[in-house]
């Protein structure tokens, strides 16, 4: 950089498009920097991004050498890749003939363009270098309006109005939102359930963290408005991402490479936090993440957490929201396997999820009307199942169903794992059961790992409705003052427990339970001599 250039990056922030939105610019010139931060009250994120650019320009004296940065696509191309000239042509008409938008903005660049020198920089968002990052984390204080510091006194000057009030003068409390761990059918919709009980009903706004605990990390984040959670209640996935890595207190940079060292980042999250003055952290998800949360409320940060995850295998809860929806699709799954093991007279295994817990394998396996269930919690013996399939066989039954959780293990055995060391991934023991079988009982089989597909679509009704309850039941605790608790299920009742009693253990079937006898009734065999 010579001396005389100016080095300026420039971001924007906004909490839903349109909605609220800050901007942010830093420039250095020489030894010296400066920093600009703003807000509009109405805006979208193309607008902000280009404001963002003309605040930064304008505060240049005319005449220099600039090379401005920015993640915004639409403001550099428009320069680098002539779409500005063209536009200028056709009278400000874009290529479908229709008004260029912002061409207030467009104009003052213009203008500001041709009386500096500009080099236009595209640059990848959010930290990609150390001005990068300063300057999102401006953008973003601005909407989260700080109480303290020059960003809040920018944003009362810019907006004319006091910082986090309500139409009734009262202070706005926010609340921070991550989803963690697994994706899982009805975190959309506990998301939305957050966001509309918050702000229906009283005056909490939520910040949603992007992608887990990397957000409240990095402090990728942005408010939520109701708006933005229109539709998205039967929407799989979630909208804010998620990670099942990332652990503030062993934060790793190495994306896959897990042999780098950690580092302890959660003071980062706990200043996240505290950067969009945040009261309470709303944690969705399974035993993992809730973990982390609980670690996060011996720091003394105030959480919520609510129990996510297909394997129901949160012990402080009956169920939790999305276990319904993956049963739902694995006994689909099976339904249809059915009709070719019918009609090849074959053994069809089907793998399902749940780690090491045997809730899908045995409510799917129930529902589906298999054959022959192995959960985790009873290891079974090749010849049991063989016996079984030949029973069934004398009987003129001339195919057979097996469904076998990912945990499941012969007596004396390991689980399989396709993955060991830091990072377990179980997975693959379906073939091995097939395989073995076809050995012991000549009769041809095929195995299905029916694997993320129980991850995906549509939550279920069930799991819609029990996820809109533990989203606001979880802004209700925050209004009551019971924090560090985590929303749950008894009986048909959603209550709350103290988050401590949530991350004990995990909760797996029990062999002596009225499920398993019942399934034993109607003559399903676990593989093992009971
Ligand atoms: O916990 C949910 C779950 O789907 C388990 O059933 C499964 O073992 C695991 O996550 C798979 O994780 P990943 O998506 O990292 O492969």
């Amino acid at each position: 950089m010579s001396a005389d250039e100016y080095i300026v990056y420039t971001d924007g922030a906004c909490s839903g498009n349109p909605g609220p939105g800050g901007w942010g610019a830093v420039i250095r010139h020489g030894d010296s920097e400066k920093q600009i931060s703003g807000r509009e009250e109405i805006t979208t994120n193309q607008r902000m991004e280009l404001k963002a650019a003309v605040e930064a320009l304008r505060s240049i004296p005319p005449g220099s050498k600039i090379t401005l940065h920015s993640d915004s696509a639409y403001l550099i191309n428009s320069f680098n890749q002539g779409w500005m000239e063209r536009w200028v042509k056709n009278g400000w008409l874009n290529s479908k003939g229709n008004p260029v938008e912002n061409q207030d903005l467009w104009n003052e660049l213009l203008e500001l363009s041709k009386i500096n020198q500009v080099k236009w920089v595209k640059v990848k968002g959010h930290g990609t270098d150390q001005l990068n990052v300063r300057c999102d984390l401006l953008a973003r204080r601005a909407i989260g309006c700080n109480e303290q510091g020059e960003e809040v006194e920018k944003r009362e000057k810019t907006a004319g109005r006091g910082s986090a009030r309500s139409k009734n003068g009262r202070k706005i409390r926010r609340i921070g939102l991550l989803t963690g761990g697994g994706d899982c059918p009805g975190l959309n919709a506990v998301i939305r359930a957050v966001v509309k009980g918050a702000s229906y009903n009283y005056d909490i706004e939520v910040v949603g963290f992007n992608n887990g605990f990397k957000g409240l990390v990095e402090n990728d984040a942005c408010l939520i408005s109701d708006f933005a959670v229109s539709g998205i209640l039967n929407r799989g996935g979630t909208i804010l991402g998620t990670s099942n890595r990332d652990n503030p207190f062993d934060y790793r940079p190495g994306g896959l490479d897990y042999s780098q060292t950690g580092a302890d980042r959660s003071g980062d999250a706990v200043e996240s936090l505290k950067m969009w003055d945040i009261e309470c952290l709303v944690v969705i998800g399974g035993d993992g993440s809730l973990f982390l949360a609980h670690r996060f409320s011996k720091l003394g940060v105030p959480v919520i957490g609510i129990p996510k995850t297909i394997d129901n295998d949160l012990p402080a809860t009956d169920v939790t929201f999305g276990f319904d929806s993956a049963v739902t699709t694995a006994t689909e799954a099976i339904d249809k396997i059915h009709t070719t093991a019918e009609s090849h007279h074959r053994v069809m295994v089907v793998e399902v999820m749940g780690r090491n817990a045997g809730w899908i394998a045995l409510h799917a396996g129930m529902a589906g009307g298999g054959d022959i269930i192995l959960i985790p919690e009873l290891p079974f013996a090749y010849s049991c199942i063989a016996e079984k399939i030949d029973q069934r066989r004398r009987q003129g039954k001339k195919f057979s169903i097996i469904v076998v959780a990912e945990g499941a293990f012969e007596v004396g055995k390991e689980p399989v794992y396709q993955q060991k060391g830091d990072v377990q991934r179980l997975g693959g023991i379906g073939p091995l059961v097939s395989r073995e079988i076809e050995k012991l009982t000549g009769m041809e089989s095929r195995a299905t790992v029916l694997g993320h597909l129980q991850r995906g679509g549509s939550p279920t009704s069930y799991d819609r409705i029990l996820a809109t309850r533990f989203g606001v039941k979880a802004v209700e605790l925050f209004r009551a003052g019971s924090l560090n608790e985590m929303v749950c299920l008894r009986g048909s009742d959603i209550d709350s427990v103290p988050l401590e009693e949530a991350v004990s253990g995990i909760k797996r079937v029990d062999p002596d339970s009225e499920l398993v006898r019942t399934a034993i009734a109607v003559g399903t065999s676990f593989g093992c001599v009971f």
